[in-house]
This record gives structure tokens, C-alpha cells and sequence, in this order.
């Protein structure tokens, strides 16, 4: 089974981070996530936990996937790696090109598109990619709506994989975007 790895890269495991991570274990299980970069307990439930940075650590046949690379992730490109590393890093926009800096690994590094996703939206694309079905074969809506309140949305300026004509997002994300206006 692939390994997917986030390095944690927010100064602390925000609820939203929680949601995305929580979504991500949903998916792909437990026992295939590793968490690096953070001491938080809190992750232990979503999957492995390491306080070393992934700069640190060893790893064979290992990519990265940043928005910024030039290659596409493909099914056939895919069967050649056994861990697949994230930025764990909310959303940003511009994006600050995070990944690029701060995941800053001599690895092979591939995209999923040139759009910003969510990290969870990420390793889940990545799932269905290394399960083979290719990137053009999947539906994403770029940018989404979300009422808070009568009269009040906020938008997520972030592309989305559809589900059932749907866009996938963690479970309780709509509920907190609703109870709180800052992150
Ligand atoms: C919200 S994105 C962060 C992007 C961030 N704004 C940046 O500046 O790099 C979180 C993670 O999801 C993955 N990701 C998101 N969109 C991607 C894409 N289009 N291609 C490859 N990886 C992507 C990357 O691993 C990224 O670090």
C-alpha cells in the first residue's frame, strides 16, 4: 500500500486542518498516513505521527506533489513510488508557493493540474490516480460558494473534486465556516 505523507507546515493544527486531515484518514485509512513536522496527539486517531521533518527523514522512492511542478502525476508514473508527500498548509490565495519552499526535497516532484486544491482534495486525487483512473477522467469544480448565513458566503477560491455532481469537502467544514469568520 502507497504511504501518503503531510508535512505539517501551519504553526498549529487548526480545526480546519483537523477536518481536512480527519477526511484524508476517511479515504485512504489510517494505517497509510503519516503525519510529519508535528508532535500534535490530536493526529493520532487520522494516522501516524512524526516530529522529525520529512527533510529529515529517509525514504525511498518518494515524490512530491506541488502545484508548481511541471510534470502530471499519472497512473503508469505512479507505480513507480511507494510514498507520496503533501504540504499540510491551508489554502491560500494567491498561492504562496509554499510547497516549493518549504518542502524543499531533491525528489521528484509532479502536479495534479496547475489549480490550488485543499490538501485533502490533493492526496484524495492522488488515491483515485494511483488506483488508476487518470486526472482527466475525474470532475472538479474551481471555486466554491458557502453560505454562513442569510445574505453571507464565503468563497473558497480552490479547485474541488465532484462527487456525485458535488464538491467533496471535509465532514463539519461547512458547520465551522458558519460558527466562525476568522481562521
Ligand atoms: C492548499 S495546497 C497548498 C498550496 C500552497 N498555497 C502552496 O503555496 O504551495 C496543500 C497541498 O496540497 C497539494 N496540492 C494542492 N494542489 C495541488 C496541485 N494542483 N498539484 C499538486 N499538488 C497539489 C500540495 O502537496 C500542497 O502542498
Amino acid at each position: 500500500m502507497p504511504l501518503y505523507l503531510i508535512e505539517h507546515l501551519e504553526p498549529r493544527v487548526y480545526p480546519w486542518c483537523k477536518l481536512e486531515y480527519a477526511h484524508v484518514s476517511s479515504v485512504v485509512g489510517k494505517q497509510n498516513i503519516l503525519f510529519t513536522n508535528t508532535k500534535s496527539s490530536a493526529l493520532k486517531k487520522f494516522g501516524k505521527t512524526e516530529a522529525k521533518s520529512v527533510k529529515k527523514l529517509l525514504l525511498d522512492n518518494a515524490c512530491v506533489l506541488d502545484p508548481e511542478a511541471k510534470e502530471t502525476l499519472t497512473p503508469a508514473i505512479a507505480k513507480k513510488y511507494d510514498t507520496f508527500i503533501f504540504g499540510g498548509i491551508l489554502g491560500d490565495y494567491p498561492p504562496r508557493k509554499r510547497t516549493q519552499e518549504e518542502v524543499k526535497l531533491s525528489r521528484p516532484r509532479y502536479n495534479l493540474g496547475k489549480e490550488q486544491m485543499s490538501t485533502d482534495t490533493a492526496v484524495i486525487v492522488t488515491h483515485n490516480i494511483i488506483n488508476g483512473t487518470p486526472l482527466d477522467k475525474m470532475q472538479f469544480q474551481d471555486g466554491i460558494e458557502i453560505e454562513i448565513k442569510k445574505g453571507e458566503s464565503i468563497q473558497l477560491p480552490y479547485r474541488y473534486l465532484l462527487s456525485n455532481g458535488k464538491p467533496l469537502l471535509p465532514k463539519g467544514l461547512v458547520e465551522l465556516l458558519k460558527k466562525r469568520k476568522r481562521f
